[in-house]
């Protein structure tokens, strides 16, 4: 027995030692922490329980067998976030360039049908040269299994990828369709093939980082969601945003104890300018509206003429969709149709309500826009607004114009209650485009054409930029002044608690991709 607890301790010893205690430090020298600690600094302290540890690659390719390191490259388990169980991978980089064989991706699918089964979020620490090269299609059949599962699992379980080294192929394919990526800046790269193969086919010289590190794709290509200084602070990242998050589907989010008292704001009555044409930041609205410091914003640099983020109202766990006036006036163009489509999406399936924000004059016209397919983007927006069945509250705060005012929750398409501010503006088009348009008789034949245009803008406005009219209508609900909107809008969500509403038997929509 002696013997065999001490050949158990030798192999206990070379799994933790992964590709061996020089590559340990080259991780380090990179600034980056191992699998373990990572693991380590994820979960609640002592909480986690390994699932695999021995388990070696079965390849004899290559001269393979003579390299068998106990986990093969993989670190995986379950353990505990905040209390809240959660099943974990983290790929380890010192052995095999955290490459995929064909027994790493069992690993891989074995916590994520435990996760799936046990209704828990799933969480992968990503850090791998992608396919094992060596294992051929056993590599490619291992990411296909983890496809697969990324597939069935979503919408069941949150799953949130952190990417934390460089990552190609397949291991950038499974973040893909996951529900949040974060990124480690400076250290992770994300790309389908590699600057050497990018010079090869196209001539174009690129770095690593131009072509994928966390700035690119937190900017350029909203492939990540989040961006974080170093490991502590990515693995602290992934942390907060499951503290909104439910188990599954089949639950609601945590609510934090609350009591509600007078909750008047009066900062919220200065923030929109008199100047229907100045801009002001929705987050000073949002930082109004919310249990104080509780905002995280998602996507932040990326489509910037929308916000979208968690926060908690009264204690409960909110979805932010807003326009933002400081960017692009606020206007929906492809990039900010897809970012906020996805978000409620996400919120959808996993019974997180919905606040909506609304400012905004209108689509961004032009032939970028209408090239790159804002019609059928700026239908995923109004797709996913109309179909999600959670409780949906809209506030307009200043421009609800045209199209955009159908699309960014309105009544008319299912959302439950609707206030607006004194200082918002329903109407087709704003005043000066609206009056050119339906007097231009008029101002054409008059001696003085620029007083009879601002004696028309001065009509127009008096009749539709206002929230009367739609209040007339119910389409909006209340017209409310600003320092009380935070009370409104607990009670409101706090009304909407048990809201049961189902879609139409089917087996998938169509959402226009
Ligand atoms: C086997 C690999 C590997 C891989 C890296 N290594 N990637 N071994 N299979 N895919 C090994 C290296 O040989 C090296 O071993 C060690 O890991 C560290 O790699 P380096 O190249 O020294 O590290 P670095 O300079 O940091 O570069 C990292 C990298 C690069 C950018 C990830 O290694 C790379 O380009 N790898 C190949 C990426 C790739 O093309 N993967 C296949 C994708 S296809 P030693 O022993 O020297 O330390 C795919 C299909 C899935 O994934 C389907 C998608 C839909």
């Amino acid at each position: 027995m002696k013997e065999k607890l001490q050949q158990l301790q030798d192999k206990i010893a070379a799994a933790m030692m992964g590709g061996g205690a020089n590559r340990i430090e080259k991780q380090h020298a990179k600034g980056k922490l191992t699998a373990r600690e990572r693991v380590h600094f994820l979960l609640d302290n002592g909480s986690f329980e390994e699932i695999g540890m021995l388990v070696t690659h079965r390849s004899s390719d290559f001269g393979m067998e003579k390299q068998r390191i106990p986990g093969d490259g993989v670190v995986t388990g379950y353990g505990t976030i905040d209390g809240r169980l959660v099943y974990v991978f983290a790929q380890d980089f010192t052995v095999f360039g955290g490459s995929l064989s064909e027994t790493h991706a069992e690993k891989i699918c074995k916590v994520m049908d435990l996760a799936m089964q046990n209704g828990a979020p799933l969480i992968g620490l990503n850090d791998s040269g992608g396919a094992r090269i060596q294992e051929g299609v056993n590599s490619l059949g291992g990411y296909a299994d983890i496809f697969y599962r990324n597939v069935m699992a979503s919408g069941v379980i949150p799953q949130i990828s952190a990417i934390m080294g460089p990552c190609a192929g397949g291991a950038v394919y499974s973040p893909a369709m996951t529900d949040f990526t974060i990124m480690v800046e400076h250290t992770s790269y994300m790309f389908v093939t590699g600057p050497n193969v990018v010079k090869t086919v196209t001539n174009e010289e690129v770095t690593a980082e131009e072509l994928g590190g966390a700035s690119a794709h937190s900017t350029k290509s909203g492939v990540t969601h989040l961006t974080a200084g170093n490991d502590i602070d990515c693995l602290a990242k992934i942390r907060r945003l499951l503290s909104y998050m439910p188990q599954s589907c089949e639950d609601k989010p945590a609510h934090l104890p609350f009591e509600l008292k007078d909750e008047v704001r009066l900062q919220l009555r200065d923030i929109v300018p008199e100047n229907a044409n100045q801009p002001y930041d929705m987050r000073d609205v949002v930082e109004g509206i919310v249990d104080e410091a509780s905002f995280m914003e998602v996507h932040e640099n990326y489509a910037e003429n929308m916000i979208v983020g968690f926060a908690r109202l009264g204690g409960r766990s909110i979805g932010i969709v807003g326009n933002q006036p400081i960017s692009l006036a606020g206007v929906l163009d492809v990039d900010s149709s897809k970012k906020g489509a996805r978000f409620v999406r996400f919120c959808d399936c996993f019974n997180i309500p919905l606040l909506v924000l609304v400012d905004v004059p209108g689509f961004l016209p032009g032939t970028d826009q209408e090239w790159n397919g804002i019609i059928v983007n700026g239908a995923k927006l109004l797709y996913a607004f109309s179909e999600a069945t959670v409780p949906r509250v809209t506030l307009i705060t200043r421009k609800a114009y045209g199209g955009a005012y159908d699309v960014m929750n309105s009544k008319h398409i299912g959302a439950d209650m609707n206030f607006a501010w004194p200082s918002a503006e329903i109407a087709v088009m704003g005043a000066k485009g609206a009056s050119e348009i339906i007097f231009r008789r008029e101002i054409m034949e008059a001696d003085d054409q620029q007083a009879m245009l601002e004696e028309k803008e001065k009509e127009y406005q008096e009749k539709f930029a206002n929230p009367y009219r739609a209040t007339g209508r119910g389409f909006i609900d209340e017209v409310v002044d600003p320092k009380d909107t935070r009370r409104k809008l607990i009670k409101a969500f706090a009304m909407l608690e048990n809201k049961t509403a189902k879609l139409p038997r089917k087996k998938h929509g169509n959402i226009p991709l």
